[in-house]
């Protein structure tokens, strides 16, 4: 099945952007207990110590671990009483993304240009500074009570932001080759997924590359449909998911009803060389959806020739699509809380712009076994 992307560039040449974001800066997670989440993925998914902040630096309400891997940085912050805000977003949306942090030049500018699009701001630009210079931070609010963050750090030295010091720890588990965001796909509820196109398109400057109907995202029982959107140069895309009306249940509608609202479903992040990353992974004790074995006996015919063999990708569950550009591989974990909401996707590129179409039939089919499993189909 042949899939082609829209260029990811403003819509004419003349056209400036008016939001160049420079990648993802960070995904921050609210988490019921920080600590033992940054245990977890340093321990899981190989990453690495980075920096704390918490009452011993002058944050008196919160936690927060910063960890990182390569290009890929995660802050989980836990509140410390029960009066804190943070604390009913944990209530209600179990642990999950709060933050979509975006990399740029200007915070200012990026909250200027957002918010007299219609973006609803959730931070005024702010500098916050010590000895190693300053951080600008800015932010507005998207889909369900997920927030994106523009952070400004040209002037700024320090290991991660004013506010943190470095986590020094004698607990170094070796990294597995995650290297940096793919992509971010948000779940919002029936009739939403085109307002949040909108949203991108008139508030953030993206452009919708592709899009999946519900005949393209269905399997005997449940549907979904979704659009991904890009930014201008490409680094930033966040596909949207709207559930559809199947025999049953559609796994966005599972995430919507346990995570009480709209949200961020899973996180791609991308390696070099996927089958080093799952297998060490998956030693790990990272739990990833299993494909029935038959997937691969059709997959050669499908995908034509590709460098990897067969046996270690079909041993691990790793599935293959290919695109008028390229190929890619890409496996999905199973939940990483015990809401059956957020999960992570470990993706290796080569050439492939797309996102899998030709995988959805064989993932929804084992999605759905959970989600049966759980009584929720
Ligand atoms: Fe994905």
């Amino acid at each position: 099945m042949e899939t082609t992307i829209a260029a990811p560039k403003p819509r004419s040449s003349t056209e400036v952007d008016f939001l160049p974001l420079q990648g993802t800066d960070y995904v921050e997670f609210y988490v019921g207990n920080a600590k033992q989440a940054a245990h977890f993925y340093k321990t899981a998914f190989g990453f690495q110590s980075l920096a704390y902040s918490g009452p011993e630096t002058g944050t008196k309400d919160r936690v927060s671990y910063a960890i990182r891997q390569n290009k890929l940085t995660f802050v989980l912050t836990t509140p410390l009483r029960s009066d804190n805000p943070i604390s009913n977003h944990i209530h209600k949306h179990g642990d999950g993304v709060k933050v979509l942090a975006l990399k740029v030049e200007d915070a200012t500018s990026a909250w200027e240009e957002t918010t007299k699009r219609g973006g609803k701001s959730y931070l005024e630009p702010i500098t916050l500074s010590d000895d190693d210079g300053e951080v600008v931070m800015s932010g507005i609010h998207t889909y369900g009570e997920t927030v994106h963050l523009f952070i400004e750090r040209g002037n700024y030295r320090g290991i991660f932001m004013p506010g943190f010091r470095k986590w020094e720890s004698n607990y170094n588990p070796p990294d597995t080759g995650l290297l940096y965001v793919d992509h971010c796909v948000g779940n919002v509820g029936w009739n939403q997924m085109n307002p949040w196109v909108k949203f991108y398109e008139d508030v953030m400057g993206f452009r919708n590359i592709l899009t999946f109907d519900d005949k393209d995202i269905s399997t005997e029982y449940s549907a979904l449909m979704s659009k991904v959107m890009s930014n201008g140069n490409g680094f930033v895309k966040f596909p949207i998911n709207e559930p559809a009306e199947g025999k049953k249940k559609s796994q966005v509608e599972e995430y919507l009803d346990f995570y009480d609202g709209e949200g961020v479903q899973h996180v791609a992040v991308a390696t070099n060389d996927i089958v080093k990353t799952v297998s060490d992974i998956q030693k790990r004790g990272v739990e990833f959806l299993n494909i029935p074995t038959t997937y691969y006996d059709e997959l050669p015919a499908r995908v034509g020739h590709i460098d990897e063999d067969l046996e270690p990708l079909k041993k691990l569950g790793i599935l293959v699509d290919r695109d008028n550009e390229g190929y890619l591989l890409q496996i999905f974990t199973k939940p990483v809380e015990d809401r059956p909401t957020l999960f992570f996707e470990i993706i290796q590129r080569k050439g492939a712009k797309s996102f899998g179409k030709g995988n959805f039939k064989a993932l929804f089919e084992a999605l759905e076994k959970e989600q049966d499993a759980r009584g929720n189909l």
